[in-house]
């Protein structure tokens, strides 16, 4: 497992700021996963590679055994590039255009439908392809309102209420439905809302003939602090399992039950290795300016996430209280009041929980570029994306002369 030490070598090989992964994390949480989900008979883990999208950590889940669950056709592409077969493949976009649906579909990829206009055209020009359709099962559940997205003001799927217009549509078109799905929301830490939300799914799933799969989506919630709680997966695991088996024996046949986790994967494997530029004091505070903003992790500013912070340049040294933030031309307060570690300018300060949304919520804000991904794998530091250079920022800007 990768240890500070490690992190700070890793750091003087490739230069900050940079994202390192530790693959021992992720096979250790897929493994976890598959345990605690162990009583269902036709378990199905697929990724949600929005979380971390490199194709070389792609390539590492699809060799545990996952399946990948994508939003874009861009998504689905990178899975593909990666080793994964198309019918390996769900996507659930929301909101996207028909024909990129369409494009998707003629790939062999899954489809999931979340509205119900599009089913109606999809039904009446590809009957024949089967899709499975996303539920809003209108519970609460989900760690803050932007990232919960099962409830009835949600735009994410189709309302439990809308059922019987669904089945009007299925009935007209003859497309078949072979699976449903829904996602509540992501750090989910109850596990009650989870299986409220389930009941509602499965209740539901009764409507539906042909199912070969019912998706229960991700959103098990991770520690961030340290101390802090996490999903029970175990004690979800055997009551989704019981529920999820007598529904089966109810239904007449065994269908698939798929999970489709990001957090949960990637979260912990990944940790954000950024140098302090400046240490500033002022009347009140000690700010510590690292050489990246929320051009490179916006979890703390977008969300008010927290993401333990370590000075792994003074590893075990006195603590004092800083307030750790960025180079942008607005407030990007990564921290504030932490305890750490004492801080000088030059050392080197690493994010933890820096897995899942974090490189792939990165931007080019303020005409920086993006950083390097590195992966820790059986004890070797593999370089997996190169750092953006200015190139990168010019590139795709037309100079257009103008009168
Ligand atoms: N399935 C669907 C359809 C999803 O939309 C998502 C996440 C997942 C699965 C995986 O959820 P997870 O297990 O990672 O919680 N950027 C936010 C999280 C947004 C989640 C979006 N959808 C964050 O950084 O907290």
């Amino acid at each position: 497992m990768l240890q500070n030490k490690d992190l700070l070598t890793i750091a003087k090989e490739f230069g900050t700021p940079l994202y390192v992964y530790d693959t021992y994390s992720i096979k250790k949480q897929y493994e976890r996963l598959i345990t605690a989900f162990k009583n269902v008979s036709k378990l199905k883990i697929n990724y949600a590679a929005k979380a971390l999208s490199n194709i070389t950590i792609l390539k590492f889940i699809k060799k545990l055994g996952s399946g990948l669950d994508t939003v874009s056709i861009q998504e689905v592409k990178l899975g593909l590039i990666a080793g994964f077969k198309a019918g390996e493949i769900i996507y659930t976009p929301n909101g996207v255009s028909f024909n990129e649906i369409a494009e998707v579909a003629k790939m062999g990829v899954q489809i999931n439908i979340d509205n119900i206009s599009i089913l109606k055209e999809f039904g009446e020009k590809y009957k024949s392809i089967p899709v499975c359709i996303r539920i809003n099962p209108h519970v609460d559940a989900g760690g803050n309102y932007k990232i919960s997205v099962g409830h009835e003001d949600s735009k994410f799927g189709i309302s439990i209420n809308q059922i019987p217009i669904l089945l009007t549509i299925i009935s007209n078109t003859k497309i078949k439905i072979n699976g449903i799905h829904m996602h509540t929301g992501s750090d989910v830490l109850d596990i009650n809302d989870f299986l409220n939300a389930s009941d509602i799914l499965l209740k539901h799933a009764m409507y539906f003939k042909d199912l070969d799969f019912i998706d229960f989506g991700g959103g098990f919630k991770v520690p961030y602090k340290p101390g802090d709680i996490e999903t029970n997966i175990n004690e979800l695991g055997n009551k989704l399992a019981d529920r999820f088996n007598s529904f089966c024996k109810s239904y007449g046949k065994k269908i698939d039950f798929i999970l489709e986790p990001g957090k949960f994967l990637v979260s912990d494997a990944g940790y954000f290795l950024t140098s302090v530029n400046v240490v500033k004091q002022t009347n009140s505070t000690i700010f510590v300016h690292l050489n990246s903003g929320f051009n490179h992790l916006i979890r703390p500013m977008y969300y008010d996430s927290y993401h333990h912070i370590e000075n792994i340049s003074n590893i075990g040294g006195k603590k004092k209280i800083y307030t750790v933030v960025g180079y942008i031309c607005e407030t990007d307060t990564f921290g504030k009041n932490r305890e750490i570690e004492k801080i000088s300018k030059g050392d080197v300060l690493v994010f933890k929980n820096a897995g899942a949304y974090c490189f792939t919520m990165a931007s080019n804000y303020n005409s920086r570029p993006r950083p390097s991904e590195v992966l820790w794998h059986n004890n070797k530091s593999l370089l997996i994306r190169e750092e953006e250079d200015f190139d990168d920022i010019l590139n795709k800007q037309l100079d257009v002369e103008l009168d």
